[in-house]
């Protein structure tokens, strides 16, 4: 240790006498039982996440235990602190708007307490993301730990996991090939166990980018959460915490713009979530790091998808593991990584790579020259509907509408697109395209709406997909031919606001492009004295309408972007 304050030493309460400072928080200290001896010690703090409102962390108490039981058994004091925890279903009007909140709970925890170092326990959808930006903003150092994801369940002989299960099941019942009585029964088999959803949904690809950015050790992404190896996993992180605090690690040395590149390649191989994509911009966005759309889809044109897991595939997380899981996949990658990179371990990825591999269920995790698809399963698009970019998942998007042209039907909100969805009156064929406008990070904190549900008369005559877009995001672990994260969003007079019914709109997925087939000067005519939707005038609200960034840019507020961790 150096001779700079360690442990509760650290960042004494400012009462204007240090020595007392330091003596009330010892005798504070003392009051929850800690000996003087470990008062004395290294200090890991371990932010955890548990809720009453969070499934997905239900296990929480036993990782804590774990990693607390890998600091003691490296000779650190462990101290856990609880932040903001953001269970996906639970939250209205969505997750992401607490996103930053989170993020900032979370920097603000890590700088405000006494710590050398820190562990983060998160898995939900937006707590991995929370947990980084925040963590490579307060700068200390820092390792993640994934609560993991669940294990399958089973109805009827079939397996079933949260959540694409509970989006084909329900696709089912509003077809009505599937009745009330049975997607009762099936309410309670889709979720079975603690853990993340069961699928490569936007918590797992989470949780694989944390892992290929080198911020939690190796082979830790995938393992089931009720798997003997995940607590195994969390006291060895707890260990490495300590190890953190001599080598000095920190965030910024480990995302770097290469590492950042690593995990957008292992985003397309593993044909991840769309959410992933801005998740990973607000995290590099806090460091400064910014990876283009073009270079994005350069990326994604030259990496094959690898992992044959739903939504797009057949698989589930547990059969990810169990086939050799993020090392497999590297190891296939290895020739279009950047292998100087740098984990939380201090070892190079070359390193990492080098050592031996294991068995690898090929029917899972394919090899490079027999891969699932030859490119990456997104893809960034422009065009006039969208300037400044859109995502589309190719690899969950029927083929045959990939160049495609239609007549628009709009939606101008979430409120219209509920009420009028199912109308049996509504003017909509087949080949029509759905819009969804006023679902942006502005207008309405970016849900995962952009899933638009097929109207309810079409499903029943059989369609099972159309083209659908908006300024929204869509759940990683559902499937269909859309267009999100359209920017400018509509709520800031972006292009996507002078869509009308009838409009014909064209999308290109071999061009990369989102068109709308209006003259300029007519989208220009009716976006003239465009007004911007009512702000809400009070709390964090208000700061999110004032401060939130588009899709490109993370979503993260402006003020927290780009400067990366003080000092
Ligand atoms: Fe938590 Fe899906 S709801 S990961």
């Amino acid at each position: 240790m150096t001779d700079e304050p360690h442990g509760l030493d650290r960042g004494l309460t400012n009462y204007g006498d240090q020595d007392f400072a330091r003596f009330l928080r010892r005798s504070f200290a003392r009051s929850m039982g800690l000996s003087p001896g470990l008062l004395g010690k290294p200090v890991v703090g371990i932010a955890m996440t548990p809720s009453g409102f969070n499934n997905c962390h239900r296990g929480m108490p036993e990782l804590v235990e774990a990693v607390s039981r890998g600091v003691l058994a490296a000779g650190a004091l462990p101290l856990a602190f609880p932040t903001v925890s953001l269970g996906e279903v639970f939250l209205n009007p969505t997750s992401m708007m607490y996103r930053n909140l989170m993020a900032m709970d979370t920097e603000e925890m890590i700088q405000a307490q006494p710590m050398d170092a820190v562990v983060l326990i998160g898995g939900c959808d937006k707590t991995v993301p929370a947990q980084l930006m925040g963590a490579a903003s307060a700068g200390l150092p820092a390792i993640q730990v994934v609560t993991g994801p669940m294990s399958t369940g089973r109805h009827n002989g079939q397996r079933l996991g949260a959540c694409t299960d509970c989006r084909g099941f329900w696709a089912k019942y509003r077809a009505g090939t599937v009745d009330a009585e049975e997607i009762a029964v099936v309410e309670g088999r889709l979720s079975v166990t603690a853990g993340t959803c069961a699928v490569m949904g936007t918590a797992s690809t989470m949780a694989c980018i944390a892992e290929a950015l080198g911020m939690s050790l190796p082979g830790t992404a995938a393992i089931p959460a009720v798997h003997s190896d995940r607590l195994v996993a969390a006291e060895e992180t707890g260990r490495a915490a300590v190890r953190l605090i001599e080598t000095k690690i920190t965030p910024r040395r480990v995302i770097t713009e290469k590492s950042v590149e690593n995990a957008v390649r292992v985003l397309m191989a593993l044909s991840g979530s769309t959410n992933a994509i801005v998740h990973l911009n607000a995290i590099a966005g806090r460091l400064g790091i910014r990876i283009p759309y073009a270079r994005f889809n350069a990326i994604s044109d030259a990496t094959p998808v690898l992992v044959d897991l739903k939504p797009v595939g057949e698989g589930y997380m547990e059969d990810f593991h169990a086939a050799g899981g993020m090392g497999a996949l590297l190891r296939e990658l290895r020739p279009l990584l950047h292998l100087d990179t740098v984990d939380v371990e201090g070892r190079t990825l070359a390193e990492r790579l080098d050592e031996p591999a294991g068995w690898v269920d090929r029917r899972v995790i394919r090899a490079f020259d027999d891969p699932v698809s030859p490119v990456g399963g997104l893809v960034a698009l422009s065009g006039s509907l969208a300037p400044d970019g859109a995502i589309f998942k190719r690899a969950a998007a029927t083929p045959a509408l990939f160049e495609s042209e239609g007549r628009a039907v709009v939606f101008t909100g979430l409120e219209d697109l509920s009420a009028r969805i199912d109308d049996p009156d509504l003017d909509v064929e087949p080949g029509d395209v759905l819009v969804l406008q006023n679902a942006g990070p502005h207008a309405a904190g970016m849900p995962e709406a952009g899933y638009l549900p097929i109207p309810k008369k079409l499903a029943q005559a059989g369609v099972k997909d159309m083209v659908r877009i908006s300024d929204a995001r869509m759940s990683g672990t559902a499937f269909g031919s859309i267009v999100l994260h359209v920017a400018p969003e509509a709520a800031i007079g972006g292009p996507l606001a002078a869509v009308r019914d009838g409009d014909r709109i064209r999308l290109s997925i071999r061009d990369k492009r989102i068109d709308l087939l209006v003259a300029p000067e007519e989208i220009a005519r009716r976006l003239d004295g465009f007004r911007p939707p009512p702000a809400p005038a009070r709390g964090y609200k208000a700061l999110y309408r004032r401060t939130v960034t588009q899709a490109p840019e993370g979503c993260d507020f402006d003020f927290l972007m780009g400067t990366g961790e003080p000092g």
